[in-house]
């Protein structure tokens, strides 16, 4: 995507946008599976990006799905996933979600408890039907490395390893339950090929010793994933050669425990980071104190994780202003959106060349967890409009939200008369 493409869209559809890539999609799905076993599927995590367009193009490209709410699951229906396409895993599953999933015969509910497994039994009782589950594990074991650990600490996520006798004893009991897989997922945002590769292998002999010793098939084991993308200075590319021979190596060694096994691994961040921009305008630029502030029309509220949060360390995302030569003099600014308090900074002491209002700063490796990571209605500032450019054209994917739409399902006071004579 050239600058000039990035301009026209500007100027069509105005900032502060999210612009995607879809060609750099494809590429990063195609590369994810050209490293994996051919046996192995890819499962689209939707947390990372949750537009319809987005979810249809991994549809396309061959990718089956994983959600994690109902919105999500209906989601993965309209972008025309098929039941045995779709997964389900989030710890806090409603009741809803859970009908709704049994309705629809997803291929596998994956059980983060022993009490959400004693619900889906007795719904599927409810509504006469056996159904298909695999249960989330979390090991003992635990492999520094990633950038979000989930397992070998205590967690809201799966079923601790001592306590699996238990529970798959119970599962194993209630009639409405057909347990058909595993699920283990370790951590997130991973850049050393090795340690995906020891996790993988960690997780295979797992499950298979899990399935041996509970006596059930292994249909389905889901590995998770952790792919990561490097954002910050210092890190690295995942050396997709290591990552492709190290897991066809361990597939060799274990694949004839697994014949008939349908395996996956889950990616949103490593298929959508890259591809996307988050592109907001320059309104103000002054200076505090000896601190160069550049003040823009989107912030925070749209781009949560540009702006550190959920994470300790506060570097910054990959920024650049639009449309600019490269600048032999850098300038340390501080870039802001228009929230009324400090916290809402995408960028902290970032080096920029020479920007003043009316530019445009581009914030790279936006694809994943920008809007939808958000606190969207803070300040009730509308939603970014996200397009998607392909082979030349531009698909709007979510148009720019309206004033109207932050007062959809709210009541006037003055409707409950009897509290306002009460007040
Ligand atoms: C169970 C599960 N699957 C998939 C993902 C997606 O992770 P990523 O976007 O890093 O690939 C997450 C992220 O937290 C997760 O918890």
């Amino acid at each position: 995507m050239n600058q000039e493409v990035i301009t026209h869209i500007v100027n069509e559809f105005n900032t502060p946008i999210y612009i995607y890539d879809g060609e750099k999609i494809e590429h990063q799905y195609k590369l994810l599976k050209s490293c994996l076993p051919k046996h192995f599927e890819v499962f689209y995590s939707v947390k990372a990006n949750p537009l319809l367009g987005v979810c249809q193009l991994f549809k396309k490209l061959g990718s089956q799905i994983e959600v994690a709410s109902l919105a999500e699951l209906q989601t993965a229906f309209q972008a025309g996933f098929t039941p045995d396409q779709i997964i389900f895993t989030s710890p806090g599953k409603t009741i809803e979600e859970l009908e709704t999933s049994i309705d629809r015969q997803i291929y596998s509910i994956n059980v983060e408890s022993l009490e959400e497994a004693i619900l889906i039994n007795h719904i599927g009782q409810k509504k006469g039907r056996q159904v298909p589950i695999s249960v989330r594990i979390n090991p003992d074991f635990n492999l520094s490395g990633a950038g979000l650990r989930m397992t070998g600490v205590p967690t809201q996520f799966g079923i601790d390893q001592s306590q699996l006798e238990e529970a798959l004893g119970t599962i194993q009991s209630l009639p409405y339950l057909k347990l058909i897989g595993l699920h283990i997922y370790t951590g997130s945002q991973m850049l050393a090929a090795s340690l995906i590769i020891k996790n993988m292998e960690e997780i295979i002999k797992l499950a298979i010793t899990v399935s041996e010793t509970y006596a059930f098939p292994l249909q389905f084991l889901d590995l998770g994933g952790g792919f990561g993308i490097p954002y910050f200075t210092g890190e690295q590319y995942l050396d997709m050669d290591e990552l492709g021979k190290g897991l066809q190596t361990v597939w060799e060694t274990y694949a004839h425990k697994l014949e008939g096994t349908r395996i996956g691994v889950e990616s949103g961040r490593f298929l959508m980071a890259e591809s996307g921009l988050f592109v907001t305008k320059v309104l103000y630029v002054k200076e505090s104190k000896g601190t160069k502030y550049v003040v823009c029309d989107g912030g925070s509220n749209h781009h949560a994780s540009s702006a550190f949060l959920g994470r300790h360390i506060r570097n910054n995302f990959p920024m650049h202003v639009h449309s600019q030569e490269e600048q032999d003099e850098l300038t340390e600014v501080t870039v802001v959106g228009s929230l009324c308090t400090p916290t809402d900074v995408i960028g902290q002491k970032v080096k920029l060349g020479k920007v003043d209002s009316g530019d445009y700063i581009v914030v790279e490796k936006s694809g994943a967890y920008g809007l939808t990571h958000s606190p969207v209605l803070f300040l009730s500032h509308q939603l970014p409009a996200e397009v998607l450019y392909k082979q030349g054209q531009v698909h709007v994917l979510r148009e720019r939200g309206s004033v109207e739409d932050f007062f959809k399902g709210q009541k006037l006071l003055s409707t409950h008369e009897e509290l306002l004579q009460r007040t």
